[in-house]
């Protein structure tokens, strides 16, 4: 997916590799929030560790920038172990992958990211590797073909997608533990950010990271960009010191409002409300309006809009609730701006 896509609204459009390596977690116990998966991480580290066996596969899943790479990388960093790193999308043969599967040392992690976007050839030259350890191929051709059978070495693949619904059910059966990373809590969020701006030396007031965190749509890779942009407004509009009415200007010129709604997200519900009369609209058609790849939209716009109950989804396609009328201040009878509430007012 592309990474323009995630962090929109002006300011920071692109994101920054380095900056968000700098502040990714290392070890297990930097990772904040999704406690109870940490928790079985942990219980499932422990045991590999005391039984000198690999990691069993895992696969999560959760939208983007909740901590999915974190995680994958924390893994072979707790167990000691190399991590080699590929996606789905770069592996478009069998042959794609054999480099990493016969690289792979002895309980190594292979991450595949983007799982989803396999193809199915690959996929299948995968399940002998994930279950036996081993991977069978043809050399030759006609009468003198030979299957090898080459054994591997025990390893793990910890594999990440944005739409489980898409991965195969063969493929998911080979995961042995499978985890749903779901959006963080403002506090959760809050944590993040004031420990990142330590990091980044950045003075912040507590009600500061609280702020940010609101306006984070529950993403950590979210909440760090809007740090960042924060930061850079407090340096150049005041002292640098981050104080939680700064923290609300500086958003606010980033165009995101007080729920963390951005830009992007507004215009997805005016949308959906003055072009097709609130729904039911179906994606292909939305994104069309919108000039954005449905694949945008299903992957960042809609999980969290459909989380914060903004919009549902029914069989016939995407439908506004009464709550997206109120939080743009339309009437949810007639989508006219509501004569009670000033827009502005509500939005920021
Ligand atoms: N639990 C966490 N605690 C602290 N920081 C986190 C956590 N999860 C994610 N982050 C921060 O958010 C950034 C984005 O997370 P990450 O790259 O792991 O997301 P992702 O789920 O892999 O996203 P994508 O689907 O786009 O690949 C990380 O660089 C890290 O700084
Ligand atoms: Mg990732």
């Amino acid at each position: 997916m592309p990474r323009e896509a995630l962090i929109s609204g002006g300011g920071y459009e692109r994101e920054d590799e380095a900056f968000f390596d700098s502040l990714r977690p290392r070890r297990l116990s930097e990772v904040i929030g999704q406690r109870k998966v940490v928790e079985r991480l942990r219980i499932c580290l422990r045991a590999a560790v005391s039984r000198r066996e690999p990691f069993p596969h895992l696969l999560l899943d959760g939208p983007p920038g909740i901590g999915k790479t974190t995680l994958a990388t924390v893994i072979p960093n707790e167990l000691n172990v190399d991590l080699q790193m590929t996606s789905g999308a770069a592996l478009t043969s069998p042959k794609d992958i054999i480099p990493y599967l016969t690289n792979a040392s002895e309980f190594s992690v292979l991450f595949i990211d983007e799982v989803h976007r396999l193809p199915r050839a690959v996929e299948e030259f995968l399940y002998p590797a994930m279950e036996d350890f081993r991977i069978d191929f043809v050399i030759g051709e006609g009468i003198g073909a030979r299957t090898i059978n080459m054994p591997l070495k025990p390893f793990t693949v910890i594999a990440a997608t944005t739409r489980s619904g898409m991965v195969s059910g063969p493929l998911r059966d080979r995961f042995l533990v499978h985890e749903h990373l779901d959006y963080y809590s403002v506090e959760e969020l809050a944590e993040i950010v004031r420990v990142n701006a330590r990091r980044l030396q950045c003075p912040l007031d507590e009600e500061a990271a609280v702020e940010i965190a609101r306006r984070s749509r529950g993403t950590p890779r979210i909440a760090n960009a809007r740090l960042r942009w924060v930061r850079d407004y407090a340096t150049a509009r005041a002292d640098g010191r981050v104080t939680a009415a700064l923290a609300a200007e500086a958003l606010e010129m980033l165009e995101v409002d007080a729920e963390g709604l951005d830009a992007r997200d507004r215009q997805y519900l005016e949308t959906l409300i003055r072009v097709y009369g609130g729904g039911p609209a179906g994606l292909e058609a939305l994104a069309a309006t919108l000039n954005v790849s449905a694949d945008t939209l299903a992957d960042d716009v809609e999980p969290y809009l459909l989380r914060c109950g903004y919009i549902i989804r029914t069989p016939r396609g995407r439908v506004a609730t009464p709550q997206a009328y109120n939080h743009l201040g339309l009437e949810p009878a007639t989508g006219k701006p509501a004569r009670t509430r000033s827009r502005q007012k509500k939005l920021l």
